[in-house]
């Protein structure tokens, strides 16, 4: 090695030490978003990096100082191809940070690298009550709910409005389960019972001989849990079975959200319960949808608030430790003190990084899912299993 390639190997060596010991970083932040862009929950992934997107505009293209380079990749939502996926991003491409995803199974394979690469990833939907449960860590936070959260409220609203036989129907994978778990445990608190658990496989939309055997059992109360493409499809096929005129079908807000002009008439008047409502006239919402409206020339959605909440906790940490996300400890803790300042209303994190937040009932009017009022307030997941 030549003396001049020597001197020049030490200096690269110093500056790399200094950065290190406590110096702003100002390269390029490399973010992974690995979100679903084709099938059933394909709207919901677009939605989600809209709202990345514009918190990131309104901070000038920069978060704590970094500029934010882009690597995309389409999960399908097929938990198959997750843990490929995710390694890309981490292995081959290097990202700092990972954004992602909506589909629960994808998520438990992304939790597990995370944890082990200890990548920070923030999740923008996906409710696997484990994420925050038994696979919670320092490097993982989410910014949406968890499975149990608007489930678990909206057994307690029906079994209070008087409901007593409940039937549920669902995709069969996590997300699916652990919303029927969340229902079937607030219904039974509140004096219900839930009779009959109905399935069928991800992303199926064939309900047919389901609510043949719903019509036939006539419960008090059908709760479905169903998002995207496959919602639509479920309210719509519902209210063309007449079901919607005899037995009221509810869910967590998941079934009419982003979804209610292609569901149209079909939805008017659907009770649904979620973190984010239509019509909720804070100063901070209403900011919020008109710079989303205009950005996007769409209306937004829950998806769009949990996507711009995920870039919210990003900044907050990533201000936090200067730019240097390798500090995962201060970020943590930042994150952790920190009152999030969403367009839903102010939240916190639970020990296990999950929000803290109100759980709102809606009711369908037109195309909105209007607050009616807050189903329950400050609601905590219970981090069954998580040891931090
Ligand atoms: C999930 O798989 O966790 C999931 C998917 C879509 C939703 C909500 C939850 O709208």
């Amino acid at each position: 090695m030549s003396t001049r390639i020597a001197r020049t190997t030490l200096t690269a060596l110093t500056l790399a030490s200094i950065a290190t010991l406590g110096h702003a970083q100002t390269g390029k932040l490399k973010v992974g978003l690995m979100l679903p862009f084709s099938g059933t929950y394909a709207a919901l992934g677009v939605a989600i990096e809209n709202g990345f997107k514009l918190q990131v505009e309104e901070k000038g293209g920069k978060l704590a100082g970094r500029e934010i380079e882009y690597v995309k990749v389409d999960d399908e939502s097929d938990p198959a191809k997750a843990t490929d996926n995710v390694n890309k991003l981490i292995k081959r491409d290097n990202v700092d940070v990972i954004i992602g995803t909506v589909h629960s199974g994808v998520a438990m394979a992304m939790a597990k690298a995370a944890k082990e690469s200890g990548t920070v990833l923030i999740v923008p939907n996906a409710g696997a009550d484990a994420v925050t449960g038994p696979m919670c860590a320092q490097n993982i936070f989410r910014s949406s709910f968890s499975n149990w959260q608007p489930a678990y409220a909206m057994g307690e609203v029906a079994g209070k409005q008087g409901k007593k036989k409940a039937m549920t129907i669902t995709w069969k994978y996590a997300a699916g389960d652990e919303s029927v778990a969340g229902f079937k445990e607030g219904f039974e608190k509140a004096g219900g019972k839930v009779d009959k658990q109905l399935t069928v496989p991800f992303p199926n939309v064939e309900f047919q001989a389901l609510l043949t055997e719903i019509a036939a059992a006539k419960p008090d109360v059908v709760y479905a849990f169903f998002a995207g493409g496959g919602a639509v499809k479920f309210v719509k096929d519902y209210a063309a079975a007449g079901l919607n005129k005899t037995i009221p079908l509810v869910g967590p807000g998941f079934l009419t959200d982003g979804t209610l002009e292609a569901q149209g008439d079909t939805a008017q008047g659907m009770q649904t319960t979620l973190h984010y409502a239509d019509g909720l006239n804070t100063p901070r919402d209403t900011a919020f949808r008109t710079a989303y409206a205009k950005s996007f020339k769409l209306q937004p959605d829950v998806y769009a608030v949990q996507g711009y909440d995920a870039a919210q906790i990003l900044n907050i940490g990533l201000t936090a430790v200067k730019g240097d996300i390798s500090k995962k400890a201060e970020f943590a803790a930042a994150v952790e003190k920190a009152k999030i300042d969403s367009p839903r209303g102010t939240f916190t994190m639970n020990k296990a990084h999950n929000p803290v937040q109100d759980i709102y009932l809606r009711k369908v009017e037109g195309n909105e899912n209007k607050l009616v009022n807050v189903a329950v307030k400050n609601l905590a997941d219970p981090a069954r299993g998580c040891k931090l």
